[in-house]
């Protein structure tokens, strides 16, 4: 993995990729890779609302009956539950049918409306898995790319409560997608 940086700073936050399992998160919020219909499922969202416990299912429940079916791009939030964190951010990405147009920009907008929400509800740290490069199937180095130019670009763009943002990467070649990607961005050969 060489010495590629797995942190930077943008605009006052800090930015950080770290190995790991999103559930045991200790930031305010954590971000649920989530389907439209909010009813759990499997990957991250079923090990977030394994841990979690009945009570997100419930807080899901109600905001699909007050809103219906959530959908891609788009994000909500409810309690942690047992979960460390205080709350859950419910987001849905894109399937990948081939990167056609609004692919990109439907898993930016996961992650810019997660941000949003966060700021919103004046939290400080989030932390985000990688959105749709499982079931949904996106390809991991095209994901990383959009995932973390949306993050530094709302995080430039907005002065927010947020100060931390954390990409909880479950698998190392997520993880090592994640790093590249971040050198990329700031211009570092590998
Ligand atoms: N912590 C962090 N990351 C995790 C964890 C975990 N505990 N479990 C799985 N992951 C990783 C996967 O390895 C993958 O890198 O999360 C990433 C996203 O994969 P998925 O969970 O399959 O999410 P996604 O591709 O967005 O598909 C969403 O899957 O589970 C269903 O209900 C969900 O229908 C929705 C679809």
């Amino acid at each position: 993995m060489g010495n590629e940086s797995r942190q930077v700073t943008v605009n006052r936050a800090g930015l950080s990729l770290m190995a790991g399992d999103i559930t045991r998160q200790a930031t305010d919020a954590i971000v649920n890779a989530a389907n439209s219909g909010l009813m759990g499922g499997g990957g991250v969202d079923g090990a977030i609302h394994r841990a979690g416990g009945s009570a997100i299912l419930e807080a899901c429940r109600q905001i699909i009956s007050r809103q219906g079916r959530l959908p891609p791009g788009e994000a909500v939030i409810t309690t942690g539950g047992n979960l460390r964190a205080k709350y859950v951010i419910h987001t849905v990405g894109p399937i990948w049918h081939g990167g056609g147009p609004g692919e990109a920009e439907v898993l930016a907008s996961a992650y810019r409306e997660s941000l949003k929400l966060a700021a919103t509800n004046r939290l400080t740290s989030v932390s985000f898995p990688s959105i749709s490069t499982g079931v949904y199937g996106y390809p991991v180095d095209k994901a990383a790319r959009i995932a973390l130019e949306a993050v530094i670009s709302f995080l430039n763009d907005e002065f927010t409560s947020v100060k931390e943002v954390v990409f909880v990467l479950f698998d190392s070649g997520t993880f090592d997608a994640y790093v590249s990607a971040l050198a990329e961005i700031y211009g570092k050969k590998e």
